[in-house]
């Protein structure tokens, strides 16, 4: 998504100029080409040096700088951005922007650009909570602008309250999302499932699988990354929460059931990539099951199978992790869910399958069209299933 994007970051002048620095580097870690502009103030708060060694481009500090590669065309970067992202963004070029005011190479870039615009504003509670401040960024709004909101916590003041920079992850996010807008599953709606469910025996213990849900989130955020609007549902899982989706928490095979069915009023796709329990406790002990006796039975019942059981007209890939007879088990389950697509993977392999970064899977369509991928980083399988789910929609 980022690579070979040409990003152009606007800094301004607050204190949480200093943390751009690590969105610089991590853009430019992604492949992104990042041209940074700062305003005169932001040089007040961190050395244009540092971003010129973060992104290994020129920093552009003012309009005026001769030897500067873009100082005579000044709006040769509003024409190469695939986006603007002001991090941090003050109140101060907020207003400037709203008002349409053009007085130094960030503000001309971004009345210049006919790119998407995203800000992450920060300041003081109450500069950001004036009516003024409000109103500006409900203008920019109105015009299309990203606006990645602050987050509620410590203020430079010492006071507690709205006004801190948005996480980097987040704001990262959020630039991928912009970028993904036009992307070609953009205006489809996907429902992901990920993460392995837990179904409780007591208030202490459940039945649970080894799924970590990477393969549900990698899938996730490429349907993000190509602008579909994504709703994640997601039995627990230790991964950090991926931005720019609707996520729904769920914990039981009944909980993600009816989750599902609720995001699927409306939607073109579902994509069941969870490992859902196949049986549940029959009863579900009220008080923590004593070790009192040398062996205990427990009585297991079917979970309900949600890919059988949610109806609709959209399109549904299911996975299936195999232990023996990957293709044949993968196809039978493929007529038997009724699905347009299976994705059959081995978890005998040590680099394949559960809690693994990596995974080698075979794709199967209700053609009876089967694609062996290599071994590839669940992102990139991901981006595979994206390929075919966007020939399936074509169809
Ligand atoms: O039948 P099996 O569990 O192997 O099928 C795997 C596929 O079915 C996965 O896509 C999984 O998310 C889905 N599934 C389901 N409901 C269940 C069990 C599995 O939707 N109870």
């Amino acid at each position: 998504m980022l690579e070979n994007k040409t990003i152009v970051l606007g800094i301004t002048g607050g204190i949480a100029a200093y943390k751009a620095a690590d969105i610089a580097s991590k853009l430019t870690q992604a492949g992104a080409r990042v041209d940074v502009i700062m305003t005169e103030s932001a040089t007040r708060f961190i050395a244009p040096l540092t971003f010129r060694n973060l992104t290994g481009r020129p920093v552009i500090t003012s309009m005026w700088e001769l030897n500067s590669e873009f100082s005579v065309e000044h709006i040769a970067l509003a024409e190469a951005a695939d986006i603007v992202a002001i991090v941090p963004a003050t109140a101060n070029v907020i207003a400037k922007i709203a008002g349409g005011i053009a007085d130094d190479m960030l503000t001309c870039t971004v009345l210049a650009t006919l790119a998407p615009v995203l800000l992450a504003p920060a300041m003081n509670v109450n500069m950001f909570e004036n009516s003024v401040t409000q109103d500006n960024l409900a203008k920019l709004r109105a015009r299309g602008f990203a606006i990645v909101e602050p987050a509620y916590g410590r203020l430079a003041s010492g006071k507690i309250g709205l006004g801190r920079l948005a996480e980097s992850e987040i704001i990262i996010s959020g630039i991928r999302q912009v970028l993904g807008r036009s992307g070609d599953l953009a205006g489809k709606h996907i429902v992901v499932t990920a993460g392995g469910t837990q179904e409780p025996l007591d208030p202490v213990r459940h039945i649970s699988n080894r799924s970590s849900g990477k393969m549900g989130y990698s899938v996730a955020e490429a349907a993000c990354d190509r602008g579909a609007i994504v709703t994640l549902v997601t039995a627990p899982v230790s991964l950090p929460e991926p931005i720019g989706m609707e996520i729904i928490h769920v914990r039981t095979a009944n909980e993600m059931k009816d989750a599902v069915i609720k995001a699927t009023a409306s939607t073109d796709a579902l994509i069941m990539t969870a490992a859902v329990a196949d049986y549940q406790p029959k009863d579900i002990a009220v008080n923590k099951i004593k070790k009192t006796t040398d062996s205990l039975i427990l009585e297991l019942i079917k979970t309900p199978d949600i890919l059988s059981e949610v109806k609709g007209n959209f399109l549904r890939i299911g996975f299936a992790a195999e232990s023996e007879n990957v293709v044949d088990n993968a196809r039978q389950k493929l007529v038997k869910k009724q699905l347009d697509m299976i994705v059959a993977n081995d978890i005998t392999s040590t680099d394949s399958g559960f809690d693994v970064d990596t995974n080698r899977v075979t794709l199967i369509d209700h053609d009876g069209k089967v694609e062996n991928l290599p071994l590839l980083t669940k992102r990139e399988v991901a981006d595979r299933i994206m390929g075919k789910l966007i020939k399936l929609f074509a169809r």
